[in-house]
């Protein structure tokens, strides 16, 4: 029986969308019979069809942008960056295609050629996250249909109605209606789609706790394809600089973009002891002055709300829980508005506590973590199962080699923040952050399996060893 659903603007709390979840085994089959068609045209044709994609959100760009801010409460401005990227995405995935999963002649023995060729898995679930509710998806999908898979798309329970405007703009552009499904629904339908035999290939975005359920879902699968893209816990370290303005500028941006609603914002800053002081009072003067508002707000807000006031409430809980476990505060977290999941940025001084929860706190909440030198940097970064992102501000040259060496993680990055991962380059993590199937640049990897043929137009072979002489007694009987 479908359940229904609604989505209310997480600044106001008013109503924005109604609908209903939909019925995974209808979805399945619709994908399952819309395959082969899909994957039978031309390259050219679904490269084609996916620019047409690109005209048709161009064409419709504020209204995206816009149910983007309502859905997820980002700024207009942020809400216009992730509308970019989905545009991007098209051009960046055509050249990805042809550059990863192209074809090539090998030459092979006896005059045979050898040809590598690459082939669709078939109907991929495609499984959203609400932060980016339209670039993490889009992310997948367009690599995946590029590559002639057909889509079982769930977005978030959090942001159903920019799923289905996503899905409203394939099908105007031409992507046939059972090439791409939506399926609206919760964890519920999440697990039925994964778990559905017709399915050949998972692609996740979302947090840990969830990916490692699925992964652990699919340990006797080994021929489902999964594509498991995390969350982090990610550090970043501040050492020896005069730029103390500007370091302070980067940590602001790496921890409170998008109300720390980010895969790669930094949770960790970790500075040395010496510098700790006036680093800290820096980042704090900054992260005083950010406006948080409405996302439609004049003056231009920096951070909008978090998701939901579960969310908030959560975030608000971990903060008490630093705190009364030896945390110092350093800036509080506040819910400014009363019902309404906004929260002013926080930073606390965990350098004291004796056990730090080594667990994706996603929101506006940095934890500070002061140390002697710079191996102890290096090894308080690393103090984490996550590893997707990290970055050094400051230091020498010498001070980036031994961090770039040393650091496990998929993004390390010097005097540039943690956080504003470019799609032209594969994304992606170690530890619990990732399966090692990286995203962006790299999702042509896991949308197509390589098959290699080795092709002659006429049968010739012969034994040349091994052989019995032929018995000429016999013949002429
Ligand atoms: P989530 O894990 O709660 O949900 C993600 C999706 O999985 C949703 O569509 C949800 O309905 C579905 N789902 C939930 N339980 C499921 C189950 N048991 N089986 C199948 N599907 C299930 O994530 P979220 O809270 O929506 O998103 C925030 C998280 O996403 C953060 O942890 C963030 O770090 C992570 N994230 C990672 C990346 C990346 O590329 N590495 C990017 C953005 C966000
Ligand atoms: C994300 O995918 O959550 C963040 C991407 C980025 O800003 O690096």
């Amino acid at each position: 029986m479908s359940a229904t659903l609604n989505s209310t603007e997480p600044a106001t709390g008013a109503l924005l969308w109604e609908g209903s979840s939909g019925d995974v085994a209808e979805e399945v089959a619709r994908a399952r019979a819309g395959w082969p068609r899909w994957a039978a045209q031309p390259i050219a044709v679904r490269i084609e069809t996916l620019r047409r994609f690109v005209n048709v959100i161009r064409a419709h760009e504020d209204s995206l942008v816009d149910l983007i801010a309502r859905e997820t409460g980002k700024p207009l401005w942020d809400a216009r960056g992730e509308v970019a990227s989905v545009m991007a995405k098209v051009d960046i995935s055509v050249t990805a295609y042809s550059e990863r999963t192209g074809q090539k002649r090998l030459d092979a023995a006896m005059g045979a050629r050898q040809s590598l060729r690459h082939k669709p898995h078939g109907v991929m679930a495609v499984l959203g996250p609400y932060n980016f509710p339209a670039h993490l998806p889009n992310g997948h999908i367009v690599p995946a249909l590029l590559a002639g898979n057909a889509i079982v798309f769930k977005p978030s329970e959090k942001t159903p109605a920019v799923g289905e405007m996503l899905v409203r703009f394939y099908h105007e552009a031409g992507v046939p209606t059972d090439a791409i499904r939506l399926l609206l629904g919760g964890a519920e339908e999440g697990k039925a789609l994964a778990a559905h035999p017709d399915v050949n290939g998972i692609l996740f975005t979302g947090s840990a706790q969830t990916g490692i359920a699925i992964n652990r879902q699919f340990a006797a699968q080994p021929g489902k394809i999964l594509a498991l893209e995390m969350g982090g816990n990610n550090p970043v370290i501040v050492w020896d600089t005069p730029e103390i303005a500007n370091a302070a500028a980067l940590v602001v941006q790496s921890a409170f973009m998008s109300s720390g609603q980010r895969c790669t914002a930094a949770s960790r800053l970790i500075v040395r002891d010496s510098l700790a002081d006036v680093v800290i009072a820096e980042v704090k003067k900054i992260a005083d002055r950010l406006i948080i508002d409405h996302p439609h707000a004049d003056p231009t807000p920096y951070m909008g709300p978090v998701i939901d006031n579960e969310a908030a409430d959560g975030l608000t809980e971990s903060f008490l829980y630093l705190m009364s476990h030896g945390g110092r505060p350093i800036k509080h977290m506040v819910r400014p508005v009363k019902d309404r999941p906004f929260l002013t940025p926080a930073i606390i001084d965990v350098t004291a506590m004796e056990e730090r929860p080594d667990v994706e706190l996603f929101g506006p909440l940095l934890q500070v973590i002061r140390v002697p030198d710079f191996p102890a940097a290096i090894a308080e970064a690393n103090n984490s199962r996550y590893g997707l992102s990290a970055a050094l501000i400051g230091g020498s040259p010498d001070h980036y080699n031994q961090f770039w060496s040393n650091i496990r993680a998929g993004i390390i990055n010097w005097n540039r923040p943690t956080n504003g991962a470019s799609s032209s380059a594969p994304f992606g993590g170690v530890g619990i952050s990732g399966n090692h199937r990286p995203s962006a640049y790299y999702a042509a990897d896991y949308c197509a399996y390589p098959v290699v043929s080795a092709e002659i137009e006429q049968p010739r072979a012969s034994i040349g060893v091994g052989l019995k002489d032929i018995d000429t007694s016999a013949m002429g009987d």
